[in-house]
């Protein structure tokens, strides 16, 4: 049994850990923060736990020592955090984007803020699994990646590896609204996010840079580029990739890439059915569960390769993804906490 604790518990990746870790066989919570909510039941900020648990939130002030700790602040203030909390546990799993990227001067153009702490990013592994085992195995901090980069990479890196694909990649993203956590804002406000297609980010998007960091370690010169817009879904992400074949790739080639490098990946489901309602990966059925499903469609006319990636974004994009990592920090089964093989109908 291990003893963690959760820095940022009572936001949504925080919410979504706590969920998954209550129900986890080697796992002891400790304590759980929150600023707003000290001294609250958690049930408080996450009805869903009632009865499932009787922890109430600390005051991060109050975190005491323990195995491993999980932090879930908003970008930018876990570095704040950083120098005290390693002294507090031997094993960190950042969730937020402040240990994601390698250099700080790539992390400082793309976040618009200067580094506090860059003597500890080389200490970080970045945290897709499927990339990282073994790193992530031997490390003793690990960086959860954005859950746009995630379901990105993971669509894009069997193409990448195997020299399928042309540079120039573009990234068509449909996010759900509880990417943006829990602090309301204006556009999140419900007459102005109730049944939007809003282009949220057609350029610029943040999670670019560590997609181009994971991927050009298999490819020289890419090209990438995320445009994003946020529809009327509370949970869920799907990316339509939209790529061009190097000359005379075949659609076997690309089953093969992808059978070859995930064949037997527990998460990792390659969807493409030639009838039914769910031929192509679909979010809403992914809701709740540590899957990413991938598929993908060879376009003669036009000469596209078109990726279709789909995850819940707060299970494989963040908190799942994060258990995951855990499981082999801490020698478990991988699969352990994370088998819910979601709803249908939902
Ligand atoms: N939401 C997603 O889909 C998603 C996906 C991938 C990665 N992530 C990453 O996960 C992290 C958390 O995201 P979220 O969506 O869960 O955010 P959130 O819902 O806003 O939750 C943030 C949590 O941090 C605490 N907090 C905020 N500012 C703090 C500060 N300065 N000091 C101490 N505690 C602070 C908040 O509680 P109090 O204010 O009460 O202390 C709350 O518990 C982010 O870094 C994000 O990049 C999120």
């Amino acid at each position: 049994m291990i003893k963690i604790s959760i820095f940022g518990a009572s936001g949504y990746a925080g919410g979504e850990i706590l969920r998954i870790l209550l129900s986890h066989p080697k796992v002891v919570i400790e304590q759980v923060t929150s600023r707003q909510f000290a001294g609250q039941p958690v049930s408080q900020m996450h009805p869903n736990l009632r009865k499932k648990t009787d922890l109430v939130f600390s005051h991060p002030d109050e975190l005491k020592k323990c195995s491993l700790l999980f932090i879930a602040l908003p970008n930018g203030e876990s570095m704040k955090y950083m120098p005290k909390l390693r002294t507090l546990a031997k094993k960190i799993i950042d969730l937020g984007a402040d240990y994601r990227l390698h250099k700080q001067t790539t992390f400082e153009s793309w976040y618009k803020q200067k580094h506090v702490n860059p003597g500890m990013l080389k200490d970080f592994v970045y945290g897709v699994v499927e990339l990282h085992r073994l790193e992530i195995k031997r490390s003793s901090f690990v960086a959860g990646p954005g859950c746009e980069a995630t379901v990105s990479i993971l669509s894009l890196y069997p193409l990448v590896k195997h020299n399928l694909i042309e540079e120039k990649i573009i990234i068509d993203a449909k996010m759900s609204s509880s990417q943006a956590g829990l602090k309301p804002s204006a556009s999140s406000h419900h007459p102005e996010r109730a049944g939007v297609v809003r282009s949220y980010m057609p350029s610029g998007h943040r999670h670019t840079a560590e997609i181009i960091q994971e991927l050009s370690a298999y490819a020289k010169g890419l090209d990438v580029a995320i445009s994003a817009t946020a529809i009327d879904m509370v949970r869920g992400l799907l990316v339509t990739i939209h790529t061009i074949p190097k000359k005379g790739v075949t659609e076997k080639e690309v089953w093969k890439a992808y059978r070859t490098e995930y064949a037997n990946e527990p998460f990792i489901r390659i969807v493409k059915e030639r009838q039914g309602l769910y031929r192509f990966p679909e979010p809403k059925i992914l809701q709740g569960t540590n899957y990413c499903d991938i598929g993908f469609e060879m376009d003669t006319i036009s000469k596209r390769l078109v990726i279709i990636g789909a995850i819940d974004n707060l299970v494989k994009g963040t908190a799942g993804q994060a258990v995951q990592a855990m499981n082999l920090m801490c020698g478990f089964p991988e699969e352990m906490g994370l088998e819910f093989p979601g709803l249908h109908p939902i």
